[in-house]
């Protein structure tokens, strides 16, 4: 059972798609009373998955799950950048924290509320969970934006294109043209430098730029999670961007950002280190030291 922690447009979205891809049955909580049941029952309706979908007021019922996504937090709104969410998402979360520990102590958590990674690493602090249990999905995200973004400068379609975004969720995150590719071929034979840095700055605003345009994110947020979902609770093994504890991978240790991750059922199986050229892994590095930065203003180093 899959259980995603509010029942906002991020945590509806997520539901529809994992219930579309009939992943595993799901379950929504909410405090807003009422609303789970009815977002459970709007999706359940479309009729078109064999996976049970239901919708819960009260924690208790989290009991059992493989897998808990928490979207519970504020969202970002147009001007604001994710770090300024810290304080207000740092009391949310260490609450559902508890919650974790007290009614499903053996489940993967992935965390979506923003800051993710600041967020992550505060779960890990709270629950007490191994770190393999414990993920965060941004950089996902962040690397489905650079492909989409890569494939309309092209003139490809999006599933030709292979990219990856590295570092925080945030401002300071690290795309790494040198693992993008297209049908196989380096973006750098495809596209000119010039292009290929307008892309990484378009990709570093991408959300900001749809919460502009629309107030906030849910559509690419929620594919993203569908993503790290199914590797986790299919147990695929395959490599996806995530955001997962570090302890000396790539030089970086004791705080969460997005690297490549293996994912199975019970969560990070192996943090993949992959040759990044010498500038990805500095700004890698000072995405790190950024968020390094906010986790001791936290007190969580
Ligand atoms: C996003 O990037 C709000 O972090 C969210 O869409």
């Amino acid at each position: 059972m899959i259980t995603i922690i509010g029942a906002g447009r991020v945590g509806s979205s997520a539901a529809m798609r994992i219930a579309d891809l009939n992943i595993d049955d799901v379950l929504l909580v909410d405090i807003v009373e009422g609303l789970p049941m009815g977002e459970a029952l709007d999706i359940g309706q479309s009729c078109n998955f064999d996976v049970d979908l239901r919708g819960s007021n009260n924690f208790q019922d989290i009991k059992g799950s493989d897998l808990v996504i928490n979207t519970a937090g504020l969202a970002r709104e147009p001007g604001m950048n994710r770090l300024d969410l810290t304080r207000k998402n740092f009391e949310i979360t260490k609450s559902i924290g508890e919650k974790l520990k007290r009614y499903a102590a053996g489940t993967v958590l992935m965390q979506v509320a923003n800051p993710v990674d600041l967020m992550a690493l505060a779960q890990l602090k709270v629950t007490g969970f191994p770190s393999e249990r414990v993920i965060a999905m941004g950089n996902m995200l962040d690397t489905l934006r650079f492909s989409y973004f890569i494939a309309k400068e092209a003139g490809v379609s999006p599933a030709k294109v292979e990219s990856l975004v590295l570092g925080e969720h945030g401002d300071s995150m690290a795309p790494a043209a040198s693992q993008a590719k297209i049908e196989g071929k380096p973006i750098k034979e495809v596209l000119d430098q010039k292009r290929i840095d307008s892309i990484i700055e378009r990709t570093g605003q991408a959300g900001g730029e749809v919460i502009k345009l629309k107030g906030s994110t849910f559509y690419a947020p929620s594919q993203a999670i569908a993503i790290l979902t199914e590797a986790i609770i299919k147990d695929k093994k395959t490599v996806h961007p995530t955001s997962a504890y570090l302890q000396g991978e790539y030089g970086v240790s004791g705080v969460y950002a997005g690297v490549p991750a293996r994912l199975g059922k019970g969560g990070l199986e192996e943090i993949v280190e992959l040759d990044l050229d010498d500038n990805e892994l500095s700004k890698f590095r000072e995405s790190c030291s950024v968020l390094k930065g906010k986790a001791k203003e936290l007190g969580l180093l």
